[in-house]
This record gives C-alpha cells, structure tokens and sequence, in this order.
C-alpha cells in the first residue's frame, strides 16, 4: 500500500507509512507515495556520481550522502511523494501533501530529518520530501520539545 514501485523498507516502517498514509487520505491531503526506501551501498554511490556530474561534488554532497553514510541504507528512510504531486524538489513542501506530512508525521513515527534552515547542523540542505522513522515517541518527545533535529536531541 502506498508503494507504486515496490520499495524496500523495515516491516516496522512499511507498516508506520501504511497508518500514516490511511491518515492523510482520511484528512483529504492526497494519496502518499513512498518514492525511494532502501537503497544500497552500491546504489547509493551511483546516485551520488550521476549527481555529482550534473551539479559538482559541493553541491551534491549537500543532497547525497556518501555511499557508507545514507539512511537510505538503514531501510529507516523514506522519502515521500504523492499521487500526481512532484517531489524531491523543495516545491514540495509547499504542496498540501508536503504540508500535512511535515505537521503531522511526527504522528507515526516520522521525522523531517533535513529541516530548512539546520543545514549546518545537520550538514544537508533542505529535503521536504526525506523523512526518518524512528518510533513514535521520539518523534513525539522531539515535536512537544521543539526539537527539530536528531542531532539536536
Ligand atoms: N538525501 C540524503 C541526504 C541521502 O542521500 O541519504
Ligand atoms: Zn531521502
């Protein structure tokens, strides 16, 4: 469910990203798309390189992690689109569906784990779209806390 191209994620988070999808619908703000998941080593580090040959290694590596470094890895990542809504570009957060899961994420397990304006903490640029399970209390400590960031925590 919510997962068109048959990503790979942890039982716990597809089962997290299945509550969290039923509740956008039901709030009216579209159908969620899991866009990316698990990716590996190896594909991690294709990323990067077709990256870095269209925007140089500066600035790819503040929207890549190096392969060895991605969450992506962990099968905890996801980053999130929805139907018919574009997405891995900073646009999406201003889209209903960017908005609500970026209010409401925290919810299920989720947290925006590349906030605007922490690039220097958190060493990459904004990414609406890149969210991170890591159970529900903590997102929920980190919400009511007003902390936006892991490193913060
Ligand atoms: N886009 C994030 C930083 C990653 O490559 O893991
Ligand atoms: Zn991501």
């Amino acid at each position: 469910k919510y997962n068109p191209y048959g990503r790979i994620l942890r039982k716990s988070v597809s089962a997290a990203v299945v509550k969290l999808g039923d509740a956008m619908k039901a709030a009216g703000k579209g159908t969620l798309i899991v866009q990316s998941g698990y990716r590996s080593y190896y594909s991690q580090k294709s990323i990067l390189a077709a990256k870095i040959r269209s925007i140089g290694k500066t600035n790819a590596l503040k929207l890549v992690a190096k392969p060895g470094y991605s969450e992506h890895q962990t099968g905890l990542a996801v980053d999130f689109a929805a139907k018919g809504v574009s997405t891995l570009q900073t646009s999406f957060a201003k889209t209903k569906a960017g908005i609500w899961l970026a209010e409401n994420a925290y919810q299920y397990g989720f947290v925006l784990r590349y906030p605007k304006g922490k690039t220097e903490i958190t060493g990459y640029s904004f990414e609406p779209w890149h969210f991170r399970y890591v159970g529900v209390d903590l997102a929920t400590a980190m919400h009511d806390q007003g902390i936006q960031t892991l490193e913060e925590m």
